[in-house]
Formats: structure tokens, C-alpha cells, sequence
């Protein structure tokens, strides 16, 4: 089995009726969609899923999973969402598919917030492999990029063939090539502080466990592991 479905497969275990349930975004994230509306219809339960992107929206809806909105459920019992980097103490690196904005505010609202990776996505230290997406404003993007980059970076803004991406919530992303963020909680704030900065993709805090999919089966990382 694939080493992403294998890790979707056992965090779905974790879903229980009458759940409220965080739909992340991704592929890892969409494998896991797909599985919990087959839970959805196999085991009669009942959950109500909100989503952290247009597309796990869509898919929600298409597998047969309720969909709902944060603000009448505030209190989202487990949500199943992926990475693009796991480091030590859990803290991520996310937004390459672009939605680190509301998977941010889902993750912040969920008790048992469980990231769905193959061992790709396990690094030793957080930018060791992916730029660290960072959602910013269309208003004045270039200068808010020149503040980033006095962080130490290279942010370049995504692009669709020509044009800037832009995300669910109407913004674009700089991607910010670092060397090595040796101190993400630190960055995160100083990042946070730019005028122009929407969100980052630096996930600080907000993970319960971690389901790794191997060749040699599935790993739990649990927040006091050190990778
Ligand atoms: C979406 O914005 C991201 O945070 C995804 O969760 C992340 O890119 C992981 O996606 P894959 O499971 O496709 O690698």
C-alpha cells in the first residue's frame, strides 16, 4: 500500500461518531477525505466535516461527508491534514498546496490535530527542504517580499504560468527560500509582524501526533518525540 494512504488509513481510525471532523488539504489530506466517507457510509456515523480549502470542500461534499462551517463549530474534535516538512517537536512547514491560511485557523480550533506524511516529510531541522510558504496581502506584495527577505530569506511569489496564484482567500503566497530557521517560533512571530503578512506556513504548536507511513509500516511521533 502507498505510504500516504497506509498513514491516512490509520488516522481515520481516530474518527468516531458524532465527531467534528478538520478536512485538511493535499494529497495526503485527500486520501483521507476519501476514506472518511467511506466510513461515513459503511459505518453509518454521523460527523460533520469543515474544510480548510475550496477543494477539500468539494471533495467533502463528493464522498458524502456533512459539511460545516467553523464558526457554528468552533470546537473541532480531530482534524487529518498533511505537511510539507515535519521537524523536531512537531513543528511543520506547510502551504505548498496554498491553503496554510484556513488549515491554520482549523488546526488552532482542533483538540487532536493528527499530520498525515510519508517519511519524506520528516527533516532535522524546519526549511531543511521546502521554501516556507508565507500568504501575503496583493497590496504593495513587493515591498511586504523586501521585509521577508531582511529575515534572511529569498522569497520568490508563486506563479500560475503567467499570472501570480492567488489563494482562497483572494491573496498570494511568497515562498521563502532559508537556509535554516533554527528558531521557527521566533521566526513566526517575526514574520507575523510584517505589515503585509497575512499568515505563515510555519506550524508552531499545533500538532497532536504524527502518522508516518513507511516500508517498515506506520510511526507515531508524539509532541515530546525528537526526530
Ligand atoms: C496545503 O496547503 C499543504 O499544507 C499540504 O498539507 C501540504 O502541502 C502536504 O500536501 P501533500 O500531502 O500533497 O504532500
Amino acid at each position: 500500500m502507498d505510504h500516504k494512504e497506509m498513514a491516512a488509513r490509520e488516522a481515520v481510525k481516530y474518527i468516531e461518531d458524532g465527531m467534528i471532523v478538520g478536512l485538511g488539504s493535499g494529497s495526503t489530506a485527500s486520501i483521507a477525505i476519501k476514506l472518511i466517507g467511506e466510513k461515513v457510509k459503511g459505518e453509518g456515523i454521523d460527523i460533520i466535516g469543515i474544510p480548510t480549502s475550496r477543494a477539500s470542500d468539494l471533495l467533502g461534499r463528493a464522498v458524502g461527508i456533512k459539511i460545516g462551517e467553523l464558526d457554528d463549530h468552533p470546537h473541532v474534535d480531530i482534524t487529518i491534514d498533511g505537511a510539507d516538512e515535519v521537524g523536531p517537536r512537531l513543528n511543520l512547514v506547510k502551504g505548498l498546496g496554498g491553503a496554510l491560511l484556513r488549515e491554520k485557523i482549523v488546526a488552532a480550533a482542533t483538540q487532536l490535530e493528527l499530520i498525515v506524511v510519508d517519511e519524506s516529510k520528516l527533516v532535522q531541522f524546519i526549511g531543511q527542504k521546502s521554501p516556507l510558504p508565507v500568504e501575503i496581502a496583493k497590496f504593495s506584495h513587493k515591498t511586504t517580499m523586501l521585509r521577508l527577505a531582511s529575515l534572511g530569506c529569498s522569497p520568490v511569489l508563486r506563479m500560475i504560468g503567467d499570472a501570480p496564484y492567488v489563494t482562497d482567500n483572494g491573496n498570494y503566497i511568497a515562498d521563502c527560500r532559508f537556509q535554516k530557521i533554527a528558531d521557527p517560533a521566533a521566526m513566526e512571530i517575526k514574520i507575523d509582524h510584517i505589515p503585509g503578512v497575512v499568515e505563515s506556513g510555519l506550524f508552531i504548536g499545533l500538532t497532536s501526533r504524527v502518522i508516518v507511513g513507511s516500508p517498515s509500516g506506520i510511526r507515531i511521533l508524539e509532541k515530546q518525540c525528537m526526530l
